[in-house]
């Protein structure tokens, strides 16, 4: 069983972020397997930087996506985003320094904070789709 399971209920409709989200999903599970394999700290700092990378590119089509449609959340909306950015970053800069600091916490927080987000937060993208 993965660590996170996609679930249709996470579908919000719009076809690219559905995907980008599922990509997500893999790319959390990816870092939760590999921590749990005992990879070492250059294959998680890889996958680490992807994840940072790939969240970029997702909030950026999502915030654009919002400003097409005038959404009327946009400005909450773009605020967790940079909170998770930053927390995102934070820990990088933490685990660059300790590469030994233990997984664990960031894999339940992202998981935690991804499924959140998308079920609270994004779906409310599917009234504008
Ligand atoms: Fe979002
Ligand atoms: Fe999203």
């Amino acid at each position: 069983m993965e660590f996170i399971e996609w679930d249709q209920k996470f579908e919000v409709g719009e076809i690219r972020i559905d995907i980008q989200h599922k990509h997500l999903v893999s790319l959390i599970n990816m870092l939760h397997a590999g921590v749990n394999a005992g990879m070492n700290s250059t294959i998680v700092g890889n996958i680490l930087d992807e994840l940072d990378m790939y969240v970029i590119v997702h909030f950026t089509y999502e915030e654009k996506w919002m400003e097409a449609r005038e959404y009327p959340e946009a400005d909450s909306h773009k605020k967790q985003h940079l909170e998770l950015r930053q927390k995102l970053a934070n820990f990088r800069s933490e685990y660059q320094h300790d590469p030994d600091l233990p997984c664990g916490p960031l894999c339940d927080f992202l998981r935690k904070w991804l499924l959140e987000h998308v079920l609270e937060e994004d779906k409310k993208f599917s009234a504008y789709v």
